[in-house]
């Protein structure tokens, strides 16, 4: 088993790099600056039992149902998963709160992360307040150079594999589709610095990618924590979130 998730890795890395610490391939954010909850409510982490780490966050679209990335729930099972949310610490405070359904884009292909999202739906709801809220769901896809927040707690650079305690922002500029990598279909949006290592890195899949209280990304893959990254676009994929989510 371990083999073949090393093996399939590989492969995926050829073309696309999951933002994920898969026991142990996910992404951190890299070259950003501690940032707390108040600033970003709509983030939690994602809880798998058994594990004592998060390997993928999820934004809060309402008080039931919190948006992923594809790669990040397809290995899970429901009945295993919970959310934090409230907090800015690694694996600490905030409200724990767990899952009761996983739902995970049919079209979702592990070899291009194309369609690269998902959804979790909460066994009960969670109580709003100055640290957490919803976001809400992009439109339209936001122009090239708009300014755009990701965060997530994901290793600090691709290779020390050092995760931090205090939740991590950077800001990014949206790119044009051509300066995407060249898997690149209309589910995917990308941002960043084509010569710079801020950029989201393991642990920092299924995170946000947002404009001020609109999600208009999902973290899902890159390059080694630097350049490039790329998200699932919101905008593209809102029908599908909607015609699922009661929201
Ligand atoms: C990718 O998907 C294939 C078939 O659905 C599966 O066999 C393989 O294990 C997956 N790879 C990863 C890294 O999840
Ligand atoms: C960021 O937060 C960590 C942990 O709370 C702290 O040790 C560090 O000094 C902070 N860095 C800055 C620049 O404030
Ligand atoms: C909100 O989070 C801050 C830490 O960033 C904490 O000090 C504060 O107690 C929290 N407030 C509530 C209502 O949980
Ligand atoms: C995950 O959930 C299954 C039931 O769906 C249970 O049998 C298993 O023990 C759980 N694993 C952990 C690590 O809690
Ligand atoms: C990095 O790229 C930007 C454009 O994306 C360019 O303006 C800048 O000069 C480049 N910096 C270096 C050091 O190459």
């Amino acid at each position: 088993m371990i083999c073949v998730l090393i093996f399939a890795a590989f492969v995926s890395f050829a073309l696309a790099f999951p933002y994920q610490q898969p026991e142990s391939d996910s992404t951190r954010i890299s070259g950003g600056s501690n940032a707390t909850i108040k600033e970003i409510p709509y983030i939690a982490q994602i809880n798998v039992d058994g594990s004592k780490t998060s390997d993928c966050d999820a934004s809060i679209i309402s008080s039931l149902w919190l948006v992923s990335a594809a790669h990040c729930l397809i290995r899970m099972r429901a009945a295993n998963v919970s959310i934090r949310a409230g907090t800015d610490q690694f694996m600490r405070g905030g409200v724990v709160i767990r899952a009761s359904n996983l739902y995970v884009h049919p079209s979702y292909t592990n070899i291009t992360q194309d369609y690269d999202i998902g959804l979790i739906k909460l066994a009960s709801p969670i109580t709003f307040g100055p640290n957490i809220s919803a976001i809400s769901l992009a439109e339209r896809k936001p122009a090239v150079g708009t300014s755009a927040l990701v965060s997530g707690w994901g290793d600090l650079d691709s290779t020390s594999e050092t995760i931090p305690t205090q939740l991590q922002k950077v800001t990014l500029p949206v790119v044009s589709d051509l300066q995407c990598p060249p898997v690149y279909t209309p589910r995917m949006i990308c941002a960043g610095y084509r010569n710079r290592s801020q950029s989201p890195c393991y642990g920092d899949s299924g995170g946000p990618l947002a404009v001020r209280n609109t999600l208009i990304g999902v973290v899902s893959h890159g390059g080694a924590c630097a350049g490039i990254s790329v998200y699932a676009n919101v905008a593209n994929l809102r029908k599908w979130i909607l015609s699922i989510a009661s929201i």
